[in-house]
C-alpha cells in the first residue's frame, strides 16, 4: 500500500515538474518522453528510504537504508539518487564528450547498482542499500532504474527524506587573506542575503569573540559556460559566503563558528573550530606545508557518479586528517574535484575535506578541470571544466589574488548591500581578467609563487611579470624558502603524454620560465596534471646542476623540480626513456610535505596516500650566503629587497 501511493506522488511530482519545465523552458534539452518515463512505472515496484529526516542532531552527513523491489529484475538495475526529489527521468543526448552515461535530464547526484548490496536481486527482485548523504540544501529521492545506464526506464520512485535544515550552513574552509595577519573562511548555505546576515563568530581560544561580517556570492545558470554545467550537471549552488577575520596574532589559536541571524531574531550556528593563525613572514619557528594535485572527491559508500576515477582521494584524506596535527597549511595545486560540470560534487567535495580545511588554510590552484572552455579566455580551448569556465572554484574557495576583487565585484551576481555602488555588469574583458587565479602567499620562511597554467604565462604576459615580481620581491634572508607552483609541468616530467612531446615538459613550459627560477634562485618547483610522483635533480636548461640525491649542503645551482599529481585520479604512466635528471618516479597514490626547521633547514617528504609513510626524502641545509653565491646566470644576486 504505502509503495503504490508514494508511486502515484511520483507520477503527479514527475507530471508536475515536466510541464514546469515546459512552461519556463529552463531546460532546453528536456524533450521530454512522459510516455517512456511513466510506462516502466510498475505498481508493484517500490523504493523505501528511511530515515525520513536527517541530521537531527545537527549532523551533515548521515547514512540512510533502502529496501527495493521490482517485478522484473535484471543485472544492470540501478538507483539514482536526486536532490531535489522531484527530477525528471527522461533520457537526453550529450552535448558534450565528457558526458557519461546516464543521460537523464537531471542527472543523479550518484548512483549504484541494485545488485551492489544484494548479490541475489536479478533472481529475487529485491534489495537493500546503504547510502551516504551530505546536507545540500535540498530533499532527497530514490529511482530505481531498468534499462542499465545508457537507457534508464524509472521503475520506482522512494518517499522524499530530508535534512532537518537543509539551508544548514555547512563545510567551512579556510584560506589565507592578503595580509599574513588575516585567515579568510568560505562556507555555503541556503540563505540568501534577504532570509539571513552571515558572519562568523570567533576570537582567541578562551578570549572574547566578536562577529565578523560575511560577503555573499551566487550564480545561475547563465555564468556556466556550456553542458553539462548549463545543462543536466546544473544544480542549485546555494550561497557561497567569506569573512576576512584580520588582524590575527601570530601562531595563535583561534576558534570559530559560521552563522547566520534570520531576520525573525533567531541564529542558526554552524560546528565550532579552531585554527592557529599564520606565522609573520620571515618568522622562525617551525612549519610544515603539504601540497598535491588532482585529488578529486569519491565516495565513502562506494556509489558511483560521473567521472568517477578518483579513487585514490579518500586514502589520500585520511592521511592528512590521520597527520593534521602536524600540518600548518595545505597546497593542492589545481584539477580540485573533476566535477567537469556536475555542480553537486562541489559539495561533494568540500564536505570531504571538510575535517582538513576547516582546520588549516587550504589553498587552490586552478587546473584544466576548473577552467579550461572553449571561446573563454583560457589558454586551452579543450572542454576539461565542463562548462564550469572557473566559476565554481573561483566562488567555492577563496584565492589572495590581485584579480579577485574585480571578479567579485563583476563577474557574478553579486549579493553586497552596497550594491549601488558596484556596476552590474562586467565587460567581458573585465570577466576574463577575473578568472586569472595566478598570486603570491607567504607562511613564514616559505614564500609561494602560484601560477595559473590555464592562462598563458610567457614572457610578455601580464603572467609573466606577475612570477618574475612575486620571485624578486621576497627578502630571501627572511624567507629563504622560495616555492614556485603550478598545475600542468611547466618543468620536467617523464609522463607518458609529456615524454612522447620529446621535450617532457608542458609545450613551452619552461621555455620563458627557467631563466626567472634560475636567477631568482628557486629551490623547489612543484606541479600537478600528470597523476604520479617524479622529482629531479636540481636542474637549469635540461643539465643537473647538483648530483647530490638526499642532502643539499650549500647552494644547489639550480631548481629541484617535483610532480606530485597522484592525489586521487586514476594514475599516469611513465615513459620507458630512462633521462638523468630524473632521481625518483613512483607510479601510486601520494603527497609531498615540506618542514621548515628554521631559515638554514629544509626537509623534503613523499608519502604514499596508502599508508602516510615516506617513501622519498632530502634535505636542504644552507646559509643566506649560499643564496646569495653566484651561480650560472644568477650573478649578482638580485632579489628587490637587497
Ligand atoms: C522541483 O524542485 C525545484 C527546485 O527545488 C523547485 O523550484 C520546484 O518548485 C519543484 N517542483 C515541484 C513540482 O515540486
Ligand atoms: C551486479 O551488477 C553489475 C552491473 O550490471 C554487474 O556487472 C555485476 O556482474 C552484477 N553482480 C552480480 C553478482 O550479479
Ligand atoms: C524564525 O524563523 C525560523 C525559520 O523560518 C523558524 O524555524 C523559527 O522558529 C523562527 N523563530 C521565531 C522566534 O519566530
Ligand atoms: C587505499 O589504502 C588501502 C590501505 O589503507 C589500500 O589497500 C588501497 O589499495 C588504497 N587504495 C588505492 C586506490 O590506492
Ligand atoms: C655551483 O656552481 C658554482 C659555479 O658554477 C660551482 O663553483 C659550484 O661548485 C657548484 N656547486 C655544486 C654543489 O655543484
Ligand atoms: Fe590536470
Amino acid at each position: 500500500m504505502r509503495g503504490v501511493s508514494f508511486i502515484s506522488l511520483a507520477v503527479l511530482l514527475l507530471l508536475a515538474t515536466l510541464q514546469e519545465v515546459r512552461s519556463h523552458g529552463d531546460q532546453p534539452l528536456a524533450k521530454i518522453d512522459i510516455r517512456r518515463s511513466t510506462l516502466a512505472l510498475h505498481a508493484s515496484a517500490y523504493v523505501n528510504a528511511s530515515p525520513a529526516i536527517l541530521g537531527l542532531k545537527g549532523q551533515t552527513t548521515e547514512w540512510v537504508t533502502l529496501e527495493f523491489s521490482s517485478p522484473n529484475p535484471s543485472v544492470d538495475d540501478w538507483i539514482g539518487v536526486f536532490s531535489p526529489s522531484n527530477f525528471s527521468a527522461s533520457t537526453c543526448p550529450e552535448e558534450n564528450p565528457r558526458v557519461y552515461t546516464p543521460l537523464l535530464c537531471t542527472a543523479p547526484i550518484k548512483y549504484q547498482y541494485a545488485n551492489y548490496s544484494s548479490p541475489k536481486y536479478k533472481d529475487t527482485g529485491k534489495g537493500n542499500l546503504k547510502l551516504q548523504l551530505i546536507n545540500q540544501r535540498s530533499d532527497f529521492s530514490f529511482a530505481l532504474f531498468s534499462g542499465g545506464l545508457s537507457n534508464p526506464k524509472l521503475v520506482a520512485v522512494s518517499n522524499q527524506i530530508a535534512f532537518a535544515n537543509p539551508n544548514a550552513p555547512v563545510y567551512p574552509r579556510l584560506a589565507q587573506g592578503k595580509e599574513w595577519n588575516e585567515m579568510t573562511v568560505t562556507w555555503t548555505s541556503g540563505y540568501g542575503i534577504n532570509d539571513a546576515e552571515p558572519f562568523v563568530e570567533w576570537g582567541r581560544k578562551g578570549g572574547d569573540h566578536v562577529h565578523s561580517p560575511a560577503g555573499t556570492l551566487t550564480f545561475d545558470r547563465n555564468s556556466m559556460c556550456g553542458a553539462p554545467a548549463r545543462t543536466v550537471g546544473w544544480r542549485d549552488p546555494g550561497f557561497i559566503h567569506t569573512s576576512f577575520l584580520k588582524e590575527l596574532w601570530p601562531n595563535a589559536v583561534y576558534t570559530y563558528k559560521v552563522g547566520h541571524l534570520l531576520v525573525n531574531g533567531t541564529y542558526i550556528w554552524g560546528e565550532k573550530h579552531q585554527f592557529r593563525a599564520s606565522p609573520y613572514p620571515g618568522q622562525n619557528s617551525l612549519q610544515r606545508v603539504v601540497i598535491f594535485g588532482d585529488m578529486g572527491k569519491d565516495e565513502a559508500d562506494g556509489s558511483n557518479e560521473y567521472n568517477n576515477f578518483q579513487r585514490g582521494s579518500l586514502n589520500t584524506t585520511r592521511e592528512l586528517i590521520r597527520d593534521l596535527k602536524n600540518i600548518d597549511i595545505i597546497l593542492h595545486i589545481g584539477d580540485i574535484c573533476y566535477a567537469n560540470g556536475y555542480l553537486s560534487q562541489w559539495d561533494q567535495f568540500t564536505a570531504q575535506v571538510e575535517p582538513i580545511a576547516s582546520t588549516v588554510p587550504y589553498m587552490i590552484a586552478s587546473g584544466n578541470h576548473e577552467r579550461d572552455w572553449p571561446g573563454t579566455g583560457s589558454f586551452y580551448g579543450n572542454m576539461d571544466s565542463g562548462g564550469e569556465c572557473g566559476v565554481l572554484a573561483e566562488t567555492m574557495f577563496y584565492v589572495p589574488a590581485e584579480n579577485r576583487a574585480k571578479f567579485w565585484v563583476t563577474s557574478l551576481l553579486l549579493e553586497t548591500k552596497d550594491l549601488e555602488q558596484r556596476p552590474r555588469t562586467a565587460t567581458l574583458k573585465q570577466k576574463e581578467e577575473c578568472k586569472r587565479q595566478w598570486y603570491s602567499t607567504d607562511y613564514g620562511m616559505f614564500r609561494f609563487c602560484i601560477a595559473d597554467t590555464e592562462h598563458d604565462w610567457r614572457e610578455g604576459t601580464e603572467q609573466y611579470k606577475f612570477i618574475e615580481h612575486c620571485l624578486a620581491s621576497v627578502d630571501r634572508q627572511k624567507q629563504p624558502w622560495l616555492i614556485f607552483l603550478a598545475h600542468r609541468v611547466l618543468g620536467y616530467s617523464s609522463g607518458t603524454s609529456y615524454a612522447v612531446e620529446g621535450s617532457f615538459e608542458e609545450p613551452m613550459g619552461r621555455e620563458s620560465l627557467q631563466s626567472l627560477w634560475q636567477k631568482y634562485k628557486v629551490d623547489i618547483a612543484v606541479y600537478g596534471h600528470v597523476h604520479n610522483y617524479e622529482r629531479t635533480c636540481p636542474i637549469y636548461q635540461n643539465i643537473c646542476t647538483n648530483k647530490e640525491k638526499h642532502y643539499y649542503k650549500g647552494t644547489l645551482n639550480g631548481t629541484i623540480h617535483v610532480v606530485a599529481g597522484g592525489g586521487g585520479a586514476s594514475l599516469s604512466p611513465f615513459t620507458t626513456v630512462q633521462t638523468t635528471w630524473s632521481f625518483y618516479r613512483d607510479f601510486d597514490y601520494g603527497f609531498i610535505k615540506l618542514t621548515a626547521f628554521d631559515h638554514s633547514n629544509l626537509l623534503f617528504e613523499y608519502k604514499k596516500s596508502r599508508d602516510g609513510k615516506v617513501y622519498d626524502s632530502f634535505r636542504i641545509s644552507r646559509d643566506y650566503k649560499d643564496i646569495l653565491a653566484c651561480t650560472v646566470d644568477s650573478c649578482p644576486s638580485m632579489t628587490l629587497a637587497s
